[in-house]
């Protein structure tokens, strides 16, 4: 088990640690899947300049209110909103948070099981001397049916309780320490292919080349909804990995670093794909099929492509383990610090009970593809709801509450290590958490939910 902390609390042990299971979490499907595609539906350039100012406007401060809330609370997401707001109703962003970690946590499951699957079929072999066209046929032939990727997601979610189950340090600190820079590698390699395809330059102006006619208020909040799922905040993932932060780590320092890994990374899996999409005649917004019909098709134009296929699709079912982990953990530590169910019970509660909202998000893809509300079936309203509506709000929420709830002089002593550290700008970040945060984040939800108009 971890060393122990405040209150005998688990702690992650090093800085280094620390960083890895923050990036970890940030660092998964949301990068290397949801990225490109959402990238994709919203027509490229314009989206991903807004999703690159949103995260340095309001995923920085966000996260690091995340870390304050959740180091001097160490308690999780409900309990720090309870012991840093006694009888008052804060608590209910961290019941928010719950809700959406369910949520998330049944349609990740979906898509990285289909990860898993991937990792079989090449080992297999099974993209060899396919056309793009006849590699489409297989993610069609295999999504689309009921058994085989319910399989896979469950066996993705045992594995996700197996590692909340060997607890904080060794569950999550061993495998994410290791194994996020060889998926950096492998990363930076597919993305050298890609641009090396012949017709690869459109993609990259498709990637890089803003193109503002595109924008509405449903691409402003796609931008805002992809930049906190991918930084895994809005939900109080970050308030409980904070509370196992140790006191004398640098909480501006880490999430900034953590922030800057995440984008280069989704901006690395852009360069991976697009180019790859142009040069190979695929269409951009095929939605979230997008990687497991393109991977496929630059595996197969590469000298090893056989070993780096199998190596990429295992590296990113670990990445999404790490965030899947992060996930399961935000309910796990409240049912076990709320309402005092043992860990062991609180995680296969958990983990049954998302595993059978998943089932639902996995066969909305096949048999129950045409249960839809409001044009959405029940994956992509899951994803909706959750990424595009209730981590906005839930970050809202957490930048109201540090910004005016909280003291400042507790804020500045949270930042400095009680003073130990020199903080910069701290009357900077005061405005941006009092005014800037807050205001657009609510512009950008209320908007495009038709609640205000602007212009
Ligand atoms: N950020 C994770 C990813 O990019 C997903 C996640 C969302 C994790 C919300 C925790 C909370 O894959």
């Amino acid at each position: 088990m971890a060393n122990s902390g405040v209150e005998g609390r688990d702690c992650f042990t090093s800085k280094f640690g620390i960083i890895c299971a923050a990036a970890g979490s940030a660092i998964g499907l949301g990068n290397i899947w949801r990225f490109p595609y959402v990238v994709g539906d919203s027509g490229g350039g314009a989206f991903l300049l807004i999703y690159l100012g949103f995260i340095l406007l309001l995923g920085i401060p966000v996260m690091l209110s995340e870390f304050i809330i959740g180091r001097r609370g160490q308690r999780n997401a409900l309990g720090s909103f309870k012991k840093l707001a006694p009888g008052k109703q804060w608590y209910l962003v961290g019941v928010m948070g719950i809700v959406a970690a369910f949520m998330i946590l049944a349609f990740y499951s979906t898509i990285a099981g289909w990860t898993l699957h991937y990792v079989t079929q090449s080992i297999a072999d099974s993209f060899a001397g396919k056309t793009s066209g006849e590699i489409n046929q297989l993610f069609d032939s295999f999504h689309t049916r009921s058994f085989l990727p319910l399989i896979w997601q469950l066996i993705f979610m045992a594995m996700t309780a197996w590692i909340i189950l060997s607890g904080v340090k060794r569950g999550i600190e061993k495998y994410a320490k290791v194994l996020m820079p060889f998926l950096v590698l492998m990363l930076i390699i597919m993305a050298v292919r890609s641009i090396t395809l012949e017709g690869a330059t459109e993609g990259l102006l498709f990637l890089f080349r803003p193109d503002f006619s595109a924008v509405d208020s449903g691409v402003i909040l796609a931008a805002l909804g992809q930049a906190f799922f991918s930084l895994s905040i809005g939900m109080g993932a970050l308030i409980t990995y904070g509370s196992y932060i140790k006191k004398h780590n640098n909480l501006g320092n880490i999430s900034v670093e953590v922030s800057i890994a995440d984008t280069l990374i989704a901006i690395l899996a852009g360069v991976a794909i697009f180019p790859a999409v142009f040069a190979f005649g695929l269409a951009p917004d095929e939605g979230p099929g997008l990687i497991f019909t393109v991977l496929p098709n630059i595996f197969q134009q590469m000298p090893g492509g056989y070993f780096f296929s199998i190596i990429f699709f295992v590296l990113l079912a670990i990445a999404a383990l790490t965030s899947s982990i992060s996930i399961l953990e935000v309910v796990v530590a409240y049912l076990t610090e709320e309402l005092n169910i043992t860990r062991h019970k609180a995680t296969l509660m958990a983990a049954i009970a998302a595993a059978f909202v998943g089932a639902f998000c996995t066969l909305s893809f096949g048999v129950l593809k045409d249960v839809t509300i409001s044009e959405l079936h029940i994956f992509g309203l899951l994803d909706f709801t959750a990424s595009n509506l209730l981590l906005p709000l839930g970050g809202l929420l957490i930048v109201i509450f540090v910004g005016w709830y909280m003291k400042p002089s507790d804020i500045k002593d949270e930042i400095s290590n009680s003073g130990t550290l020199k903080v910069r700008l701290f009357n900077v970040l005061m405005f941006i958490l009092k005014f800037i945060a807050p205001i657009a984040i609510a512009i950008v939800l209320f908007d495009s939910l038709g609640i205000i108009r602007v212009n």
